[in-house]
């Protein structure tokens, strides 16, 4: 039997920490609404406390939104979590999340405090948005740099307060994924009343691992994970949800999967890329340009021979049309004569060596040889004859 793995959405609070990258409330109302059609399970709208323009997104989406938890971040301080208390007011299913920095360096130099007193005050903090909402998130900020029994002193003590879910943030994205298993391991085997919550994974991807540290935590138990569309996020991004998604789609002998529509990742990732004014990178996994993209002979030969060759999920399935076959000047005869009978010219056994030498030419002058440029340089060789 496959688990459930809860996915939480963060495009509109880590993500849109982004500098360069706010939106503004219709775009948010817009982006919460085809989040919930994706089928998140979470979506986080903001940090209501930060700007009056926050609070009214995060209450604008609590207000839209028909089947997603809305949640809104605070910090363990009473006046935060009584505003997004206020925001998330008109939500279906509300969720406070709150923390504070849980790793020696922010206990020190953020809070010039001690590991009891940050304790006492998660405690605080989770009892008191218990008095707005049932649902209470609790985040160990730097989780990932944590003292490890602390951490696990302090996992306990936030879900005898109340806390649903605990979010292990590896906020520097400092770990290793067999780091990240081992700690979300250790929770799992020492945290006595750790069944009466769930772990969380919220990665940032500062060494590349986000997605891996993700499935790692997962793999160990946690069974939420925090991503946004595209990995867009501070500094280097957070896990992205498509990389999540796909990855347990992919791997079913995982024994996890989401409720995500899959078919609706790329149109989300264009949406957000456009809205937000940040390009998606061209390899990006599962939604780049090149994702689907084939431009070496070799690849292109097996590829038309048998797509599972080259691909190890279909374009349509993350809603991209189709495949993609780039002619250049690292193309073989295949490609070149599968594109040219698509266009119309069926070129024989005599005529392939010569058009090859031709399209080879051109590929090595323009770089990509599109449809137009193969009907010109077809119309030359015909004229020619
Ligand atoms: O990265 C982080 O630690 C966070 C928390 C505020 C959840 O974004
Ligand atoms: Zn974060």
């Amino acid at each position: 039997m496959s688990e459930k793995i809860y996915v939480f959405d963060t495009t509109l609070r880590d993500g849109e920490q982004v500098p360069g990258c706010q939106l503004n409330l219709d775009e948010k109302l817009m982006i919460a609404q085809e989040l919930d059609k994706l089928g998140v399970d979470i979506i986080e709208a903001g940090f209501p406390i930060s700007s009056p323009g926050d609070f009214k997104s995060v209450e604008g989406i609590a207000r839209v939104v028909q089947n997603a938890t809305v949640c809104g971040l605070t910090r363990s301080v009473k006046k935060d979590i009584e505003v997004a208390a206020e925001a998330l007011k008109p939500a279906r299913k509300p969720r406070i999340h709150t923390g504070i920095g849980a790793s020696d360096i922010h206990i020190l130099h953020k809070f010039n405090s001690n590991r009891d007193e940050i304790l006492q005050r998660g405690v605080d903090a989770v009892k008191y948005a218990k008095s707005f909402v049932e649902d209470v998130e609790f985040y160990a900020e730097d989780a990932g740099r944590a003292d490890l029994e602390f951490l696990a002193r302090l996992t306990e003590a936030v879900i005898k307060a109340g806390a649903t879910v605990v979010n292990l943030p590896d906020t520097t994205g400092y770990l290793l994924p067999h780091q990240m298993y081992d700690r979300v391991d250790y929770l799992m085997n020492n945290v006595p009343n750790v069944d009466k919550a769930i772990l969380s994974m919220h990665c940032h991807n500062d060494l590349g691992m986000a997605t891996a540290n993700t499935i790692a935590g997962i793999r160990a138990g946690a069974r939420q994970v925090e991503v946004t569309i595209n990995g867009i996020g501070e500094r280097a991004g957070n896990t992205s949800l498509e990389e999540v998604v796909m990855t347990l789609k992919v791997h079913k002998d995982l024994g996890l999967h989401t409720d995500i529509n899959t078919e609706m990742l790329y149109p989300l990732s264009q949406l957000v890329s456009k809205t937000m004014r940040m390009p998606v990178q061209a390899n990006k996994a599962i939604v780049g340009r090149n994702a689907f993209a084939h431009s070496s002979g070799i690849h292109q030969d097996g590829f038309l021979k048998h797509s599972q060759n080259y691909e190890i999920m279909t374009p349509q399935e993350v809603g991209i049309n189709k495949s993609d076959i780039v002619l250049t000047a690292r193309s073989g005869r295949h490609a070149l004569k599968h594109r040219l009978s698509l266009l119309g010219f069926n070129v024989g056994k005599d005529k392939i060596d010569e058009t090859y030498d031709q399209f080879l030419e051109l590929a090595d002058k323009i770089k990509e040889v599109n449809d137009k440029d193969l009907v010109v340089l077809m119309k030359q060789l015909t004229e020619a004859e």
